[in-house]
């Protein structure tokens, strides 16, 4: 009896002590950066997005995980449906969601979910059907000439309310079913929300909104954060005459900029009180996701109001208990994209972006310049080679370096390499600590040594780009980390009249933490000490330190 009840002490000690150590995944701020915690350890999502389709039937996709592994995958980006988890009012059927986390624990995989509830793409194609039957109920917003369009209002309590139940009821079932094992480590609220084909919903709930005053709550945060708003919105305000109070056209103006920001407003607050209903259940980490804009595309065009980097301020006012917002990248101008969101109050987190051979230098830049939480290409099940395998090598390089990577978050002494555009031909600088590092990218085909020499191959043009990029770490002074591919770096003293050298360059692996030589570079392959190059075609880390002269 007595062994008995020590052994329950026992038990309920542990459990407690358990309990205790592992508060949900939740974000934590470093420096100027923003980590991940997840079971009382940072984590850098090296991940994959699925195609929308492929968690209907998780038999479906019980194959692929071996190749998400070998893509080096630690995250896998699924969507949780709301017509299979609620396909009858009120009952809920959580067995794909189960058997998903089941799927990625016996993978060892963590998962980031997809609520894909009121809206996808602008859409509302998720939305149960007896939602979807039911418009008197379930109001849909309207274009400009009141016709119904397939996308629920956000002007409406009654979807509100129907939305923030089922993500709840969601949330509350990955606490019971997940709270130990933390397989899940954030959840997106909704899929890229923006008003489609005009700047505005038109229904008569949303024209009575727009007719009547900006909410005091908007207006509060806009003049107390004044000083530090995007130019654009500083600049649509301004032009409408920088009113405190008036109607949304008296204060922002009454073309698409100014509707959009009543969308953005409304669509926030919703998606705020859908992200509150669910984090009252489990507090996870909650994010929304952005369609980026097309060059030239005005707000209808491309889907208004959305998460976008010119709406950041409303989103950031409207929707609280929302996270970070997050850019889907799709476009060449990765940088730009990557620069805009990574904002004080909001950490870079990529869920989706293309999944070609570029994808791998761009997660490297991705970490290496902007402390990213993570990065994601999307429909990951579909990547083939040479776009797979360079996404392999170049997660490889993360997971070696993740301890270093977070250890040197938020204090500037990380930068990430990649060229601007395919146009760009001068060098990218760096400066890190007392060097200013100068990269140049390599493209096309890896060029020809001629005495350590590089000239460009007489046939680049017909065959394959090779990506280009990568990331730098400073270890200490004039000591670095330099991982990537297809780059040329070359150093200099910021110090008037004393040069920089190249003291030792070794190529190598971080093993269980611990470097581990693979060759000691000179000759031919530093140009005679001219500067440090890492190969186009093959992804590699070198341990470089430097001395001045
Ligand atoms: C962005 C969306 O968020 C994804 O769900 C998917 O539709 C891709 N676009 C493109 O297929």
């Amino acid at each position: 009896m007595r062994i008995t009840f020590r052994f329950l002490l026992l038990i309920f000690c542990v459990g407690t002590c358990a309990h205790a150590e592992s508060a949900p995944p939740h974000l934590r701020v470093q420096g100027t950066a923003t980590q991940l915690i997840v079971d009382g350890r940072p984590l850098l999502i090296r991940g994959g997005e699925i195609n929308n389709s492929s968690a209907t039937n998780p038999a479906y996709l019980e194959p692929s995980w071996e190749r998400f592994k070998a893509l080096n995958l630690n995250t896998l980006i699924v969507p949780v449906y709301w017509d299979l988890i609620e396909p009858q009012e009120g009952q809920f059927d959580f067995s794909t969601v189960d058997r998903l986390l089941a799927q990625a624990r016996d993978n060892r995989m963590h998962l980031v979910l997809l609520w894909f509830g009121s809206w996808k793409n602008s859409m509302s194609c998720y939305a149960p059907a007896w939602i979807k039957v039911d418009p008197k109920r379930f109001p849909r917003a309207g274009d400009p000439s009141g016709a119904r369009l397939e996308i629920l209002s956000p002007f409406s309590i009654e979807n509100l309310r129907a939305d923030a139940k089922a993500f709840g009821t969601l949330l509350r079932h990955l606490r019971d079913a997940d709270g130990t094992q933390q397989t899940v480590v954030m959840v997106q609220v909704e899929n890229e929300i923006g008003m489609i084909p005009a700047a505005r919903d038109h229904c008569p709930e949303a024209d009575r909104a727009f007719a009547g005053p900006v909410p005091g709550e908007l207006m509060d945060y806009l003049t107390a954060h004044a000083e530090h708003l995007t130019t654009e919105l500083k600049a649509t305000w301004s032009a409408a005459g920088g009113k405190r109070a008036g109607t949304w056209a008296e204060v922002f103006g009454a073309d698409p900029a100014g509707e959009e920001i009543f969308m953005a407003w409304y669509f926030a607050r919703y998606t705020d009180a859908v992200a509150a209903a669910g984090k009252k259940e489990y507090p996870l980490p909650l994010y929304v996701n952005a369609a980026l804009i097309r060059p030239g595309h005005q707000p209808g065009q491309y889907p208004s109001g959305g998460p976008l980097p010119h709406l950041m301020d409303v989103w950031h006012a409207g929707a609280p208990a929302i996270d970070l917002l997050a850019p889907d990248i799709y476009f060449q101008n990765f940088t730009e994209w990557a620069r805009r969101y990574k904002r004080p109050g909001n950490p870079l987190f990529i869920p989706e972006a293309v999944r070609g051979p570029n994808a791998s230098v761009n997660g490297l830049y991705a970490f290496g310049a902007h402390d990213a939480i993570g990065f994601s290409p999307f429909a990951i099940e579909s990547i083939g080679d040479p776009a797979g395998k360079y996404l392999a090598a170049s997660f490889d390089l993360i997971a070696q370096l993740e301890p270093l990577i977070l250890a040197h978050q938020g204090n500037g002494s990380m930068a990430g390499l990649l060229s601007e555009g395919p146009e760009q031909r001068q060098p990218q600088l760096v400066r890190l600590g007392n060097y200013v590092l100068s990269a140049t990218f390599e493209r096309g085909a890896p060029p020809n040594l001629a005495d350590g020499v590089i000239v460009p191959a007489a046939n680049s043009g017909t065959v394959p780009a090779y990506p280009s990029g990568g990331l730098v770490i400073e270890l200490g002074p004039g000591e670095f980390i330099v991982a990537g591919t297809a780059l040329v770096i070359t150093f200099a003293s910021v110090e008037p009249g004393l040069n920089a050298g190249i003291l030792s360059a070794e190529e190598g692996r971080f093993v269980n933490g611990e470097w581990q030589n693979i060759l000691s570079l000179g000759g031919d392959q530093t140009h005679q000490g001219r500067h440090v190059r890492l190969e186009p075609g093959r992804f590699s880390i070198q341990r470089v330190k430097l001395y001045r002269y």
